[in-house]
């Protein structure tokens, strides 16, 4: 294994956007981590909370901006109903926060097992997955979701852009995927450079979603720019 990354859980509660630094550094000199390699990151870092040591040190702006966009698209009286499938669950901030805005049907979806069990312990999820999304489908019926989020999920060697053909499929239409992400990921790893394009303009002449929104914001965790992307389902 390539050691030119501290992955100590001291390193990411020290500097956690220079640890990734490091890991897009690595994506110039043409090496990209596995989805394995990351998952099993996260599963070390879950044995010693590293992840939510990190965010109670340095907060998660990223949440603030979910959470507006995502008041934005459900009215408090309706968010009994709605369904959302939080993809990348981890310890499960996102999950968390979707909660304490209203939403008490949050199924979660997480290759990492250490990580799956911390989110399990917040009691804001309906059912959880240990699992990883690719474009493989699940068994899961299709229309079973109002929402598909990915909050920090899209990074050095994180999930794959072939994967929204499932969220296409898990999705109800009308229904949305909501994507934000560190804005150098997808503008530097190979797997978004390469792949972004093509497949959002893939899935919209085959008339599978529209784009609703694409902005930048400041500050997604640990002062890094931030970029979301909101698709409608057809
Ligand atoms: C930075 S964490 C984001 C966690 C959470 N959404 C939040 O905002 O607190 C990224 C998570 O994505 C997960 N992940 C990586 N590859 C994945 C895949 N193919 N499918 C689903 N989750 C994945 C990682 O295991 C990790 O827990």
């Amino acid at each position: 294994m390539n050691r030119s990354v501290d992955e100590s859980c001291s390193d990411i509660e020290k500097s956690s956007a220079a640890f990734w630094d490091k890991l897009l550094s690595e994506e110039d000199q043409g090496r990209t981590r596995t989805n394995e390699e990351i998952v099993n990151f996260y599963d070390k870092w879950a044995r010693d909370r590293c992840i939510d040591k990190a965010i109670e040190a340095k907060g998660y702006p990223a949440l603030d901006v979910m959470q507006s966009t995502v008041e934005e698209l459900f009215p408090a009286d309706v968010r009994d109903h709605v369904t959302i499938l939080d993809v990348g669950t981890c310890t499960g901030n996102s999950g968390q926060r979707l909660y304490q805005m209203g939403f008490p049907n949050i199924d979660g979806l997480e290759p990492s097992l250490g990580s799956l069990r911390l989110a399990e312990e917040r009691g804001v999820y309906r059912k959880l997955y240990n699992l990883a999304l690719t474009a493989e489908p699940l068994d899961i019926l299709p229309d079973t979701y109002d929402m598909v989020v990915l909050l920090g999920v899209m990074g050095p060697g994180h999930i794959s852009v072939d994967a929204f053909t499932e969220m296409i499929r898990l999705v109800k239409p009308g229904g949305y995927i909501l994507n934000l992400t560190r804005a150098d990921f997808l503008e530097k790893c190979q797997e978004y450079t390469r792949k972004w394009k093509p497949t959002i303009e893939r899935h919209k002449s085959a008339g599978k979603w529209r784009q609703l929104k694409e902005q930048r914001y400041s500050d997604h965790f640990d002062n890094r720019e931030g970029r979301l992307h909101l698709f409608q389902i057809c």
